[in-house]
């Protein structure tokens, strides 16, 4: 039986044999495609050839891919463990022509991949081709169909619609035709009863394998087609089905792709696998989701709370979710399964077993932290049932579990299944409603309409950023786009010196120049490998020539940020060791960002170690040195720092000052003595084992001394030029605590003395002792005295303050609670009446009430009211 390895190498040296190029896998994290979080297909890293944007260096090309589908146009997340041939990340296998070949060889080869080479059942396979659509004005693909007649007969090549045959890449975009390959993976029994041809995308036994994706077409923003100047073959083949098949299985998760990690799930669990349906989901689950994870911490996307983060991090819930409910682990555990999946993948993705430390200790805190999460959901559960119990219901309100579900990462059927234990439901369509509301809200906040692009000229960009500061040029196309009440253009030119934002570095700002007019570019973004230029505004004439120049200021100031930053990068080597690893970085004219692996809080004597290593490179002036086109494996001989997980051609650039060597697309300043100084503001962590720390360099840390020596130089004025400011000032701090506690005594023994004298100046009126205080004293003793007056004489008595402190009159009425209750006295509303006198006012309760006001000659009129209004 061939392995999962033997069978993807099989195909990578068949393709090869037919003169394909076999590339790496691009990472699974997109880190540069605003329209999209995860390599969801082979074609992702080939969008620029295929639209035209990028030049075609190899017109026939191959590889296995690394694919995640869990958002947007393609999402499974809620199949994968529930059957078995779905899956969050699977690999995908895929061959390409880029105006090369077309149809015939694409279905010839593919045939004679499965049926000669890894020798499926000829009988067992069955093809669709697309049907046809007379509303867009497209007719069957008959000649698909007549290249597969020569290997099926008729009834096994299958019509099948739209939806199913064909493929578009996103809303707009190629897209074409396609044609899938199905395997019966039924027994021949089975098979006997029933056809197999009627259970083609009906029955999951007959299982699509792989699709060719004939793209011809150009869905334009107003929906009609285009044909598309050169044609792409673009298959996508799913190598976990494919070892399935191969390996005579009935599901994924029998294959050895999957097997050691089920096992060692059993291990850990004490379950077994095939012996109960909800553990099975639940291994399947975990099996599945462990992949993912691993693979995008790899690949430099970690948990976060924040876009693809957050998919991780859900992903992740998930399966601690079905560990928990199903498999009774209420303790961290998913961790400890990356030994198996290094076991089963380590080889292919040696990335896995040189960030093993990393990933473990990732998945543990985050393991634990939900845990956690859960446990309160469950507490606010039991609240929630009590409370809907107390309604004499037995449904829980669909708003609550909406809130279970969005704070605390409850799907329903968690919900659902602790409330069929309390003999309860759920309002199912009223959660449904809340999630809409949601959904609605969140394509509200990221709705963007963009129009067709208008070509004045046909060519792609050449980007002589590197060697220029202005350039002239002429527009090639440009679209409106259309983003909540905001509207700009998108201008792409025939040459720009414009840095488009990438690997870390903002885009540049700037202006496009001619004689008539100058238009502002406020930033440079990259889509599918264009460098747009934004601006709220067209030129008049947009086929004029302009000259394109960038904000010399900004773009220098970013390149201080991003050359320090490789500095940086080495010192923390240097100083930490070599585990350091770079884990994302952000770099404007403003700050810099860097985020690398160390397992803890750096010292502040580490800290200054770094900076001082860096600020002496800076002296050092050492002069860049640039690379433009150097092969990679000469680059990696160099010792050249490249990141997992980057996509790197074959020929790249490296950066290097002095010992630091990087790959590098950004842009640097000439010589690191430019960067004048360098400071770090900021350390912490954003995730386990992951640090990050913020600088800043030249102009901009040179503004950040000057403001912490205004400070200080204002602090030496009022501590009268002191030799010595700090010991100055821990000498007022002490001095401040010690007088404080000598204060708080003074009034305590003061409010004894006014008290007691208060008691000795008591005035009786019908039988109610009233105390009255006039002098000049501050608000909260005041306070204290009525309390412990009312303590000492429950009965019968009233406390009235007309009192002052710093210059402002206070009424203060305490009544005991027999006037309050049996001679219906009101504190609250004698103090408000009487509040007049001194401009002011206030309130309280009936038998305590304040006022403050303006007029301190008032009091003694006010004191006279209340009086009367008690006696
Ligand atoms: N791009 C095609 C798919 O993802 C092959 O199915």
């Amino acid at each position: 039986m061939m392995t999962s390895k033997e069978i993807r190498d099989s195909f990578k040296s068949f393709f090869a044999s037919k003169g394909h190029q076999i590339v790496p896998s691009a990472p699974m994290v997109i880190k540069d495609d605003p329209t999209l979080m995860f390599t969801n297909a082979g074609m992702n890293q080939f969008k620029d050839i295929i639209l035209g944007n990028a030049p075609i260096k190899y017109p026939r090309v191959a590889d296995s891919q690394k694919c995640l589908r869990v958002s947007g146009k393609h999402n499974d997340l809620e199949e994968v463990g529930h059957d078995t041939y779905h899956h969050t990340m699977f690999e995908m296998l895929g061959n390409w022509s880029f105006g090369d070949y077309f149809k015939k060889e694409a279905i010839e080869w593919a045939w004679e991949y499965l049926t000669e080479v890894i020798k499926l059942d000829k009988e067992r396979l069955y093809v669709t081709v697309f049907e046809g659509s007379p509303e867009e004005g497209l007719s069957r693909d008959d000649e698909a169909a007549g290249y597969w007649e020569k290997y099926l007969p008729k009834e096994r090549i299958i019509n099948g619609n739209k939806k199913d045959n064909f493929w578009e890449m996103g809303d707009t975009g190629p897209c074409g035709p396609c044609s899938e390959i199905h395997i019966d993976i039924r027994s021949d029994e089975q098979r006997a009863k029933v056809d197999g041809a009627q259970l083609v995308n009906i029955d999951p036994d007959v299982i699509e394998i792989w699709n060719l994706v004939f793209m011809q077409y150009n869905r334009k923003a107003d929906k009609s087609l285009d044909s598309l100047p050169a044609k792409v073959i673009d298959t996508g083949m799913g190598f976990e089905r494919l070892c399935m098949a191969v390996q005579g299985k009935v599901s994924n998760y029998d294959t050895d792709v999957f097997q050691t990690i089920i096992k060692a799930i059993g291990e850990l669990t004490g379950s077994t696998y095939r012996q109960d349906v909800k553990k099975d989901i639940a291994m399947r689950v975990i099996a599945d989701h462990i992949r993912t994870i691993a693979f995008s911490i790899t690949d430099g996307q970690l948990p976060s709370n924040a876009k693809a983060g957050y998919v991780i991090r859900r992903i992740l819930r998930r399966a601690v979710r079905y560990g928990y409910t199903f498999l009774d682990q209420h303790k961290s555990f998913m961790y400890k399964l990356i030994p198996a999946l290094i076991d089963t993948m380590g080889d292919a993705y040696p990335e896995l077993i040189q960030q093993k430390t990393l990933i473990e200790k990732v998945i543990k805190e985050e393991e634990e932290s939900f845990l956690r999460t859960l446990e309160t959901g469950i507490k606010l559960l039991d609240k929630q049932i009590a409370e809907t119990r107390a309604k004499n219901s037995t449904v829980l309100s669909g708003a609550d579990a909406f809130t279970l579900y969005d704070t605390y990462g409850f799907p329903l059927d968690l919900t659902e299944l602790i409330l069929r234990e309390n003999e309860m439901t759920v309002n199912k369509s009223e959660f449904n409603a809340e999630m809409q509301k949601q959904k609605d809200r969140a394509r509200n906040a990221a709705a963007v309409e963009t129009e067709d692009w208008v070509t004045l000229k046909e060519g792609n960009t050449d980007f002589v950023g590197y060697d220029f500061t202005e350039y002239e040029t002429e527009i090639l196309r440009y679209r409106k786009v259309k983003q909540k009440n905001k509207e700009y253009y998108q201008i792409v030119l025939a040459h720009t010196p414009f840095y488009a934002e990438m690997g870390g570095q903002v885009g540049d700002s700037g202006w496009l120049m001619n004689e008539g007019e100058e238009i502002i570019i406020t930033d440079t973004k990259r889509e599918n490998n264009l460098a747009v230029h934004i601006s709220e505004k067209l030129p008049k004439d947009v086929t004029a020539t302009f000259l394109a120049r960038i904000n010399i200021k900004s773009r220098t100031a970013t390149e201080c940020n991003h050359t320090a930053t490789h500095l940086l990068h080495e010192g923390l080597r240097e100083i930490l060791g070599s585990h350091v690893e770079q884990k994302g970085s952000y770099v404007s004219p403003n700050v810099l960002r860097f985020d690398f692996s160390h397992f803890q809080k750096l010292t502040d004597r580490e800290i200054r170690k770094v900076e001082r290593y860096v600020t002496a490179r800076i002296r050092e002036d050492i002069p860049r040195v640039e690379m433009r086109h150097m092969p990679i494996a000469e680059a990696k001989a160099m010792g050249a720092m490249a990141l997992f997980g980057e996509k790197y051609g074959d020929d790249v650039r490296v950066i290097k000052f002095g010992d630091s060597v990087e790959l590098c697309g950004g842009t640097h300043i000439s010589s690191t003595g430019r960067i004048g100084s360098f400071r770090i503001i900021n350390e912490s962590s954003i995730a386990a084992g992951i640090r990050r720390i913020e600088a800043i360099t030249a102009d901009v840390c040179e503004d950040y001394f000057y403001t912490q020596q205004d400070v200080l130089n204002e602090m030496k004025t009022m501590l009268n030029n002191a030799p010595n400011l700090a010991q100055t000032l821990r000498k007022f701090f002490d001095e401040n605590a010690d007088l404080k506690k000598r204060m708080e005594e003074f009034v305590k023994e003061k409010t004894v003395q006014v008290k007691d004298a208060l008691i000795r100046k008591k005035q009786v009126h019908n039988g109610v002792d009233i105390f009255v205080l006039t002098n000049s004293i501050p608000a909260e003793v005041v306070k204290d005295i009525a309390f412990q007056l009312k303590g000492q004489f429950p009965q019968n008595s009233a406390f009235i303050g007309a009192t002052d402190s710093e210059n402002k009159p206070l009424l203060t009425l305490m009544l005991s609670d027999d006037l309050v209750k049996d001679h219906g006295l009101n504190a609250s509303q004698i103090i408000r009446d009487a509040a007049k006198h001194i401009q002011g006012g206030g309130g309280g309760q009936p038998h305590f009430a304040t006022a403050g006001g303006k007029n301190v000659e008032g009091l003694t009129n006010a004191l006279h009211e209340i009086m009367e209004k008690i006696k």
